[in-house]
Order: structure tokens, then C-alpha cells, then sequence
């Protein structure tokens, strides 16, 4: 985050307050949200797409508090369930800056997305044309639809975050030629209203070359359809998933780079075929939310293990950061309390829960003199761990604290352990 640094006695702060203040008032474990520097990522992704459309991908984090910014900022918010939904309307998003996302989007989620005047439900499997063409019937409406194509590019990412190759769940296969069928029944039909096409290749991706052979793809579908229908569909939306450095390896691009390329590419497309140039949008999650965030931890115990490494538990883990355990994602570690002149030694910092892939970091040196009471920061936590946090072992999950300007507070609370027992019954 931009607003972390050292004091003058080595410890770590965020918007201007100590970590050590931070876990004395919140308690550890606990995400500290740097609002200045979520903030500044909208406006740097909206400043540099201009008259493209952002679409904050809200899996990646949401809570009301970060829909209220994300409306002050004059963004727009992708949600993929009828939860995220709920929470983006408690927040205050205007139902017209809002895209309902999802593979299996139930007929109740999708009445819920057209009463609250969504402005694109991104249209996933026939089935869900045909429910939502029924909806739109009963209650006399035409909702603006997006089609999710699925265009056949492996991005180089995990398995489990790669979402265009075709042997997957997502979208109609342009390959295939269910994108075309797709289109030709909601042209055909005339009840839902078709802005565009939308593909999203797979998460934290850094090649453009992926996002390049996408839109030339989908734009070529955009061609066949003016072709055979005589329209140019007026919107395209490339997906998210632009990706951020968890460790000094990677090397991410700006904002304004990939507005830049993703300009270039399209423009270079239409105008090989001819087409107008439609309007973008883009959705990223994690490269909006993913930096603004770190996790704050207390070491409990240190174990040194027969010379071979030191494993350095914190009172969280897996329930918290599943990404290490689940893609074998890259994080780091830092003391944050205090500066140590001790050497360095090789250390896995794990977590409290009762298996041995409770790994949060899996190589990291640490002062030779971190000990229990020490506090470490997991920098880059802002995407996908508090929203994919679990209960497992009943451990309460963190709460998210926003810090900004001299001031923390509270925008997620600790979970107790009379929330996780509220829903035992009898
Ligand atoms: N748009 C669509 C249609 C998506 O499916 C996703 C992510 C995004 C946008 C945002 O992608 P982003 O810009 O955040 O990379 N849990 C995984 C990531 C799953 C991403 C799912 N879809 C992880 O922790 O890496």
C-alpha cells in the first residue's frame, strides 16, 4: 500500500498510525485496509481507461463500506451472486452501474438483478436465456444482457483461475459455435436487450498477448454478427484480471499501459474489420483491492525444526489466506513491530489450524530473533482472502480495518465465537 512505511523506531504504519496502535485497539489477526490507496487505484484505472467503463470485480473483496467509496469514486461493481448483489445494494450502488455475473444464477437472483434496475446481467448458459427471457416477458421489461464468450485462450495462470480454455464451466463456447447460437436466439427473440460480448480469460495474467488473441476473437464473432444480423453490437467487455506483484518477481503493468493496449488492440481489430470501434469496459478485482491491504499477524509460537527451517506460527492461517494452500500463491512476510539487526534465517510462516498445509508463506527470511509477541505484516492480501476466508477449526474471521489520514476504523467486525455458534441449532 502507498501510505506504509517505517517510523523513525522501525515500526511499520499504514495512513499515518503504527501497526503496534493497530493491534493494541483491533487485535491481531486483522486486514488493514489502505483506503488512500484503493482510492488512488480506482481513480488511476479510471483516469487512465477514459471513456471505458470499470467494473470493480466485488469477489475480490466487498463490504458496504468499499461500495460507498467505490460509488464516491464513480466507479462501477461486478457482483456474481445474489449475496454480492445484497451488499452492493445495501451500500448504495445505483442498480444502472451495477453487472450480475455468474454460470448458474438462479431464476431468484436474476428477478432480484432486473427489480433492481441492474444495468448488464452477463448472460452464461441457454437456460439462463431462456429464464431471463421469461422474467423479462412476465414483467414487461428489457434488461441490457452481455454474452460471455468463451474464446479458447489459455492464459498462463492456475488451473483453478484460468477461465477461457474450453474444457471449463464458464460462458458459451465461440469455438464451438454456441456464442453464435446464443446470439442468434436473443437477437431472434427480441425481449433482452444485447449490448456486447464479454470475455475474461483467467486472473492475475501479465501477458497482453492473452487479452490480444481474446478481443481478436470475440471481436471476430462481433463481425460475423453484423454480417449476419446487420447490428454492431455497441459494447465489449475484456474481463479482469490483470495481475499485481505478490513477491518482487513479478512485475505487473500500470493501469495506464494496459488502457493503452487494450485500446490499441481493439482498435486495430475494427479496424481490420471494419467495424466501429465499440464502447470498453474492463473489471479488475485484484489489482484494484489486492495491494490496498495487508495482513497484520501475531506470532505465537517458533519452532525451530531439527535444522532444517524455523515454522513461525501466527494466530490466523489458512482461514484467512487459502491462496498459498489452494494455488500455491506467492506471499511475503516482514517483522512489523520492531526492526531486528539478527541474521537472517529461512523460515515457513504457518498458521493455527490443524493440517500441515496451513502455510501462509512458504519460504520467507525473518530475523533469526523473531520470537512469540512479534508482529508480521503478509503484504498484498486485499484480493481474495477475506472474501474466500472460512471457519474452519471455528476460528472467528479477522475483521477489516480502513486506515486512513491518521484514522482507523472498523468496516468489517471480528467475528466471535457466539456469531459462528448463532447458527448451530438445538
Ligand atoms: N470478471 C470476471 C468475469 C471474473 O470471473 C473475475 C474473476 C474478474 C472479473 C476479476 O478478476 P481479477 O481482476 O480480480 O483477477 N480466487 C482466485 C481468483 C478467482 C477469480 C475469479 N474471477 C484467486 O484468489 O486468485
Amino acid at each position: 500500500p502507498r501510505t506504509v512505511s517505517r517510523d523513525a523506531t522501525g515500526v511499520l504504519t499504514v495512513g499515518g498510525i503504527p501497526v503496534t496502535e493497530l493491534a493494541a485497539d483491533f487485535g491481531t489477526a486483522a486486514y488493514l485496509f489502505d483506503e488512500a490507496d484503493f482510492r488512488a487505484r480506482c481513480r488511476d484505472f479510471l483516469e487512465s481507461f477514459g471513456d471505458a467503463d470499470v467494473y470493480y470485480a466485488g469477489k475480490a473483496f466487498l463490504c458496504k463500506a468499499v461500495v460507498r467509496i467505490l460509488d464516491e469514486e464513480g466507479m462501477r461493481l461486478d457482483v456474481c451472486s445474489g449475496g454480492e448483489l445484497a451488499v452492493a445494494l445495501a451500500g448504495g450502488m445505483p442498480g444502472e452501474r451495477i453487472a450480475l455475473h455468474g454460470n448458474n444464477k438462479s431464476t431468484s437472483e436474476l428477478t432480484r438483478a432486473v427489480d433492481a434496475g441492474v444495468g448488464r446481467i452477463v448472460l452464461d448458459s441457454f437456460q439462463e436465456i431462456d429464464r431471463l427471457t421469461a422474467i423479462a416477458r412476465e414483467r414487461g421489461v428489457r434488461p441490457a444482457v452481455m454474452l460471455r464468450v468463451t474464446v479458447g485462450v489459455e492464459a498462463h495462470t492456475h488451473e483453478y483461475i484460468s477461465t477461457s480454455h474450453e474444457d471449463q464451466k464458464f460462458g458459451f463456447s465461440l469455438a464451438g459455435g454456441a456464442a453464435r447460437a446464443a446470439v442468434d436466439r436473443i437477437i431472434g427473440d427480441g425481449v433482452l436487450e444485447l449490448r456486447g460480448l464479454h470475455s475474461h480469460i483467467g486472473s492475475q495474467i501479465f501477458e497482453a498477448d492473452a487479452f490480444e488473441l481474446a478481443a481478436r476473437r470475440v471481436l471476430g464473432l462481433q463481425s460475423d454478427i453484423r454480417d449476419g444480423h446487420g447490428v454492431q453490437l455497441p459494447e465489449l467487455d475484456l474481463g479482469g484480471g490483470f495481475g499485481i506483484a505478490y513477491t518482487s518477481q513479478d512485475s505487473p503493468r500500470s493501469a495506464a499501459e494496459l488502457a493503452d493496449a487494450l485500446r490499441r488492440i481493439v482498435k486495430v481489430d475494427c479496424d481490420a474489420m471494419g467495424l466501429d470501434v465499440p464502447r470498453l469496459s474492463v473489471e479488475p478485482g485484484r489489482a484494484i483491492v489486492g495491494p490496498s491491504m495487508f495482513t497484520l499477524y501475531q506470532v505465537g509460537t517458533v519452532k525451530d525444526v531439527d535444522g532444517i527451517r524455523t515454522y513461525v506460527s501466527v494466530d490466523g492461517g489458512m482461514s484467512d489466506n487459502i491462496r498459498t494452500a489452494l494455488y500455491g500463491a506467492s506471499y511475503s512476510a516482514t517483522l512489523a513491530g520492531r526492526i531486528s539487526p539478527a541474521a537472517p534465517i529461512l523460515a515457513r510462516v504457518v498458521g493455527k489450524h490443524c493440517e500441515s498445509g496451513d502455510i501462509i508463506v512458504k519460504d520467507e527470511f525473518l530475523p533469526a530473533d523473531v520470537q512469540p509477541g512479534d508482529l508480521l505484516a503478509v503484504p498484498g492480501t486485499g484480493a481474495y482472502c477475506r472474501s474466500m476466508a472460512s471457519n474452519y477449526n471455528h476460528v472467528p474471521r479477522p475483521p477489516v480495518v480502513a486506515v486512513c489520514d491518521g484514522e482507523a476504523r472498523v468496516i468489517v467486525r471480528r467475528e466471535t465465537e457466539d456469531d459462528l455458534l448463532a447458527l448451530d441449532v438445538g
